[in-house]
């Protein structure tokens, strides 16, 4: 059978990676949480204290990381290494969370990321998610989807996650750090966060994961049968 590429964006918390998971499950396809490569990034440079408004310093430390996947068993899941230490909980801690947008704005790391980004898709059969990717990493995916939710669902859905992890989170916390990667994902100047003009919008606020699910792979079997 065909294999497409499906590209699937949105804010913050808007359930993206929790989709692309599922479909990627569905379809027998690679899930990658390309967000997870620049938090995973921004935690190299917390590590070593890397001045990210030094040009020279931030190209230094990319030079410095490797990143790859690696299937985990027990979760039945992707999980990120850094140089070769799984980093795929750490990566989601609060000081990384804080700090990620602005990383992910410098021109340097998203050059590095993209990079790589389109080489995982050099085979299709792939489900990607973050914030560029039918914009800029795949603009010639067969599947584009952009998925939005409410921003008070957001926030909902976001604390409880974190509170699951850190019971001292408050909901104004995840409120404010929502509001601020919106602000810097959407206009940064490099490939800001927007969706494309042939993505298909997913507003997930009253669905379920099931009922999301159902609907994005219907979609990708239209364009696999294209
Ligand atoms: O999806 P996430 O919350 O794990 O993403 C973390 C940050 O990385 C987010 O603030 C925006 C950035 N990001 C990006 O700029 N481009 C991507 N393709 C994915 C994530």
């Amino acid at each position: 059978m065909k294999k497409i590429i499906v590209a699937i964006d949105g804010y913050s918390s808007c359930g993206k990676s929790t989709l692309a998971r599922a479909l990627a499950q569905k379809l027998h396809y690679v899930f990658i949480d390309s967000g997870a490569m620049y938090r995973a990034i921004t935690l190299y440079f917390i590590q070593h204290k890397i001045n990210i408004q030094h040009k020279e310093e931030v190209t230094n430390a990319l030079k410095k990381i490797n990143l790859s996947f690696e299937f985990h068993p027990e979760s039945e899941q992707n999980n990120i290494l850094l140089n070769g230490i799984n980093v795929e909980n750490e990566i989601r801690n609060m000081a990384v969370t804080s700090k990620v947008s602005e990383v992910a704005a410098i021109a340097d790391v998203r050059k590095f990321a993209v990079a790589q980004q389109q080489q995982m898709g050099k085979l299709k059969g792939i489900v990607m998610d973050g914030r560029d990717i039918g914009t800029t990493v795949f603009p010639n995916a067969e599947l584009k989807i952009f998925v939005t939710a409410d921003p008070a669902v957001r926030v909902e859905r976001r604390f409880k996650e974190l509170f699951e992890q850190n019971k001292k989170v408050t909901i104004e916390e995840v409120k404010a750090n929502l509001e601020m990667r919106d602000y810097i994902d959407s206009n940064r100047s490099e490939s800001p966060l927007r969706m494309a003009d042939d993505a298909k919008k997913l507003d997930n606020s009253h669905l379920t994961k099931e009922e999301q699910l159902s609907l994005a792979y219907n979609w990708a079997l239209e364009k696999i049968k294209e």
